[in-house]
């Protein structure tokens, strides 16, 4: 699998869901330290966003509210895809894929966790400079 699956603890009760995510050593919840937190708003259905890998980034996603679908790609052949659509459900993302996300439904919220700060330098943008940077690692 190019990503391991996350499922929090999910509090349901008539009033609702509630999704706690705990950053610390005790709990593990999260397998890094988190030094990043941001959310995506995405209701147009017919884009798509991320085009990109990261040289040096841990990432655990999730779909706050609504739907989409996170494509993977090693960079050696192998795609995988994700639908994402549960509060609790979270995908971690460890060493250098190529993401893309798709097919959003119109209330689509996405939080990101990430293990560095933001750092233009760590992205591969271009899909061909990906492939040859994954096959010389
Ligand atoms: P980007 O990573 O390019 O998003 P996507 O690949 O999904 O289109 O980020 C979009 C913009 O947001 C870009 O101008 C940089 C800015 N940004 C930050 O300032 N900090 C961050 O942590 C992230 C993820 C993006």
């Amino acid at each position: 699998m190019l990503y391991k699956r996350i499922s929090f603890d999910k509090f349901e009760d008539g009033n609702g869901d509630l999704v706690p995510i705990e950053f610390n050593e005790v709990s593990q919840q999260v397998p890094f330290d988190v030094k990043r937190l941001y959310f995506i708003k995405c209701n147009k259905g017919d884009l798509n966003r991320g085009y990109h890998a990261h040289r040096n980034l841990e990432q655990v996603i999730m779909c706050c509210n609504g739907s989409f679908i996170l494509e993977l790609d090693d960079g050696l052949g192998n795609v995988e895809e994700v639908y994402l659509n549960e509060i609790n459900e979270a995908v971690h993302i460890q060493g250098v894929k190529w993401r893309i996300l798709k097919e959003f439904s119109e209330d689509c919220l996405i939080a990101v966790l990430a293990s560095q700060p933001y750092d233009v330098a760590d992205y591969i943008r271009e899909y061909d400079e990906f492939v040859a940077y994954v096959k010389d690692i």
